[in-house]
């Protein structure tokens, strides 16, 4: 897959890190420091490169989200034309504190991104845990016991990206349905945040779903 990072800092520096090292082209972008972006990809490896977001774009099929809300409408306008492009999203709908949703129960982050770029093909990934998990759910990736990882979308060929994205990590893909369950499991992720940074057992936290009784596929 052809992958670019509009967002490079702590989700989107090591999720494209990840992509790259499980055999994705990756193009990183937008940092503050061009320097940073070069040192991402140079430590990501042979697959990785660094651009601006119109670059990362035009050159993707599948796009990673990872910026705070606040600079959401500024990456995408960076990003230029989306077309038919699959956008996966991290990004939760928080306020300049981080310290509440600005958009919840009626809507989702995951939607109102939907809306700001119509012709792209959204899901919500990845947000619902801590940045710091990342690379350890990737070493244990061969484990038989894999934690879940909750997605979501309206788009059967962007749910399928994101569950491939999502099984390359490490995780096991749980698909929670439409875009608008990110209402739900945006505000979840607020109940990670507080069990991974005001818990006393560190932030490397993921959790697994437990299904008891007859499958039914
Ligand atoms: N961190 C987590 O554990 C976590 C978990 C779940 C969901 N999320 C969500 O994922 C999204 C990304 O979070 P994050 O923690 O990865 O954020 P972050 O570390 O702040 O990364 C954001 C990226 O945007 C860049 N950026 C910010 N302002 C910019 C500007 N004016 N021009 C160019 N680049 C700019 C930053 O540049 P610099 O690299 O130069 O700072 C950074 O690369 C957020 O919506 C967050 O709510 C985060």
């Amino acid at each position: 897959m052809r992958i670019g990072i509009l967002g490079s800092g702590l989700m989107g520096g090591k999720l494209g890190t990840i992509f790259a090292r499980a055999g994705h082209d990756v193009v990183f972008s937008y940092a503050r420091s061009e320097r940073k972006l070069l040192r991402l990809a140079r430590e990501a490896g042979l697959n990785a490169r660094h651009g601006t977001p119109a670059e990362a774009a035009r050159e993707a099929d599948t796009l990673l989200v990872a910026v705070h809300w606040s600079r959401i409408g500024d990456v995408l306008k960076q990003a230029g034309t989306l077309s038919g492009k699959v956008i996966v999203t991290c990004s939760l709908p928080m306020n300049a504190s981080d310290t509440a949703l600005v958009v919840a129960h009626t809507s989702s982050g995951a939607e109102a991104l939907a809306r700001k770029a119509p012709r792209a093909k959204v899901a919500a990934a990845f947000g619902t845990v801590p940045s710091e998990v990342l690379f350890g759910v990737f070493a244990a990736r061969r484990r038989r016991n894999r934690p879940s990882l909750l997605y979501c979308g309206d788009d059967a060929a962007a749910k399928q990206v994101a569950a491939e994205l999502i099984r390359d990590v490490g995780f096991e893909p749980v698909d929670a349905g439409p875009l608008r369950m990110a209402r739900y499991s945006e505000p979840f992720t607020l109940l990670i945040a507080q069990l991974a940074y005001e818990g006393d057992r560190g932030p490397e936290l993921a959790y697994r779903f437990e299904w008891f009784g007859k499958q039914i596929r």
